[in-house]
């Protein structure tokens, strides 16, 4: 995307769109044979990029990934860690989106790290014009985050 949230701050109704398409595609992606149950994320950096991501499973359970982590972790890994917005779109194989998918707790603490609460927005999508956006604030009141742990 070429649009910097730092410079506009506010996502727009494109910005939303945009990102929402993404997810979509990232949902095709979805590695998911024992849930069938298939995710798309798309994150949208503070300089405008955006990095998707899907949910990937694994035979013993456990170490399943989900969507929305896919997405922070390829970001992180890639040195970023200024985010503005993740819209998520989520339903069960073979279906089109028909349920808005809000982001499970491991995902949301994930966000916690790396996002400041009252900015970052949350979108989850039925389609390009049937979203929610709420912020993580919203969805993880009062979290636990890294300036517990500074002593100064
Ligand atoms: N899943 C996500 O990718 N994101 C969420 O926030 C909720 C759940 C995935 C994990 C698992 O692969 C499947 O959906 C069913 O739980």
């Amino acid at each position: 995307m070429g649009v910097s949230m730092k410079e506009r701050e506010k996502l727009t109704k494109d910005n939303i769109r945009e990102l929402i398409k993404a997810a979509v595609e990232a949902r095709r992606k979805s590695y998911s044979p024992y849930s069938r149950y298939q995710v798309g994320a798309a994150l949208l950096t503070a300089d405008g990029q955006t990095v998707t991501g899907c949910n990937i499973e694994n035979a013993a359970y456990g170490p399943s990934n989900c969507a929305e982590r896919t997405a922070f972790f390829k970001a992180v890994s890639e040195g970023v860690r200024e985010f503005a917005a993740i819209a998520i779109v989520g339903s069960p194989e073979g279906e089109e989106v028909t349920q808005y998918a809000y982001p499970c707790g491991v995902c949301r603490q994930v966000m916690r790290e790396f996002c400041e609460p009252s900015q970052f927005q949350i979108i989850v999508a039925k389609s390009e014009e049937d979203y929610r956006v709420m912020t993580l604030a919203e969805l993880l009141p009062e979290g636990f985050g890294p300036e517990n742990l500074r002593w100064q």
